[in-house]
């Protein structure tokens, strides 16, 4: 090859592989270029960890079998070292009598008769090596190949240092997008709405902090969603997180749940019985339905909330227990104030901080992330090929008012799911009807006696299966065992 051609040829490559910022497409180009230039059979590429430090790796091979490539570095311990250690180039004219080379298994077994190597220099530092060779004639490689190969090593090495660095930098702002989309969102809490946006920012406040946290919404919002994820990703999350779900047990079953009691502090008692505040001790103890607790808890739970001291049911001492709260209702506490019925210095001392989970009627835009979000989750529950939604079905998800928020439409895309009968979800399997259930209501009823008339009437449409009935409702069945009690229904 003249001198000329050579040139001309190194100015077309160097243009090239400028152009290449994809680190491994570079390597093979730069691989590509080197074996063709020289008419070689096999080649590999090395590159050190780190231009200061002894270790290597090989970065691309090309015909070079993974056993070779071991052979091949470890007679390189003389090649490769000699190249990356003193940055001289290595050129074997004929292989097979050459005592450096001539022992080598790999050198025998491809019947390799020229070697060429050399450093990948930047500046003054080794970052690597090029290592051609081939087999069948003596002399394939010349002085000026190895002249070639260092000119192109030279442009070569530049390229893939600034290939590195533009990975490290899209590296770099990847993982920085990860932490700004992890600092707004939670696993499993599905939201890009401003509503949800606002909850995702106060959650991040107090994520971190022991504070507590009083969560309003409607039913189906997520409320213990929030709870478990504060919990969950806060310092407390190697403790307990307890739930209490405040409506379904009696007063004196509730307090003694709470608080413990100590042996025979009632019939029963047979023995000593440590209470959940308790059993939470370092975690967090979420108060479910925190509005229907009666006024004598409520000033029990006052005393913990204000000193941090709980007495057992029976006990005369007591207990300090480091426990967080996060108390959650469907009703709007302070109008319970209002009325008489929740006591104010403890709505103030729940309130701290008040994250109100937004009714999903007024985040529309997040029915659509929700609804793939639940179609993903039941089609690979269920094994089951649906993966869409008709156009049809998405606009009658967006329409709906959603009183039952999340959990119902949760319950309505398992639904569809199953209903299903191609790959798509049709308007009719979502099976929301105008109305639920038509009842006579005149307007003197309280809004109590509706609700009354109405579960009873999906219970009577049930077969007055609990199961089936909280379900058609979207509430959960411990509300409606709770409910049944009160109006005096034996489940
Ligand atoms: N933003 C959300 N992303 C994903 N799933 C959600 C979201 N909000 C609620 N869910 C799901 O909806 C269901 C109801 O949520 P959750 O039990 O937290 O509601 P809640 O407000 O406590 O309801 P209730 O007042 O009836 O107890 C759960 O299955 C929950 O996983
Ligand atoms: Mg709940």
């Amino acid at each position: 090859m003249s001198k000329e051609k050579m040139f001309h040829a190194l100015m077309e490559i160097t243009q090239e592989i400028n152009t290449i910022h994809d680190i491994n497409e570079l390597l093979r180009r730069v691989m590509d270029i080197a074996m063709q230039t020289l008419q070689a059979d096999r080649g590999f590429i090395i590159l050190k960890k780190d231009a200061d430090d002894e270790a290597f790796h090989v970065a691309i091979a090309r015909n070079v079998s993974q056993k070779d490539l071991a052979d091949l570095t470890s007679y390189s311990s003389s090649v490769v070292r000699t190249v990356l250690g003193n940055g001289e180039s290595i050129l074997s004219y004929d292989a097979q009598a050459d005592e450096r080379f001539r022992d080598a298994s790999s050198v025998i077994l491809n019947k390799i008769s020229s070697i060429a190597a050399v450093p990948l220099r930047l500046k003054n530092k080794i970052i690597g090596a090029i290592y051609v060779d081939a087999s069948g004639g003596i002399g394939r490689f010349i002085e000026d190949s190895i002249s070639f190969l260092t000119a192109f090593a030279n442009q070569s090495a530049i390229a893939i240092e600034n290939a590195k660095m533009i990975e490290s930098i899209q590296e770099e702002n990847q993982k920085l997008r990860r932490e700004v989309e992890e600092k707004y969102t939670f696993e499993g809490i599905i939201g890009r709405s401003r509503a949800m946006s606002r909850v995702f920012d106060l959650m991040q406040k107090v994520m971190k902090t022991s504070a507590t946290v009083l969560i309003e919404g409607e039913s189906g919002t997520g409320k213990e969603l929030i709870a478990r994820a504060l919990h969950y990703n806060g310092p407390r999350k190697k403790a307990p997180f307890v739930a209490v779900f405040c409506s379904a047990l009696s007063e004196s079953i509730l307090e003694s749940e709470l608080f413990g009691h100590t042996r025979g502090a009632f019939t029963g008692a047979r023995e000593d019985k440590k209470g959940l505040l308790e059993s939470a001790e370092n975690g967090t103890v979420f108060l479910d339905e925190v509005s229907e607790i009666s006024p004598a808890i409520q000033t029990k739970l006052l005393r913990f909330l204000q000193e941090g001291e709980i007495k057992r049911v029976g006990d005369t001492k007591t207990r300090i227990v480091d426990v967080r709260v996060i108390a959650a209702t469907n009703k709007i506490l302070e109008e319970e104030v209002k009325a008489g019925r929740f006591r104010q210095d403890l709505y103030y001392r729940l309130n701290v901080i008040k994250i109100s989970a937004p009714p999903l009627r007024e985040r529309v835009e997040d029915i659509p992330l929700l609804a793939e979000y639940f179609l993903k989750k039941y089609s690979k529950k269920l094994s089951s090929p649906v993966d869409g939604f008709s156009r049809n079905a998405m606009e009658t998800l967006l329409s709906y008012g959603w009183p039952g928020n999340v959990r119902e439409l949760e319950n309505t895309i398992e639904r569809a799911v199953i209903l299903a009968a191609s790959n798509k979800i049709e308007r009719e399997d979502l099976q929301i009807a105008p109305q639920k259930a038509r009842l006579e209501f005149t307007s003197s009823l309280t809004l109590k006696e509706v609700e009354k008339s109405f579960v009873l009437k999906v219970l009577e449409e049930q077969d007055k299966n609990i199961s089936k009935t909280a379900k058609a409702l979207d509430v959960s069945r411990r509300w409606l065992h709770y409910r049944l009690k009160e109006w005096g229904y034996e489940a």
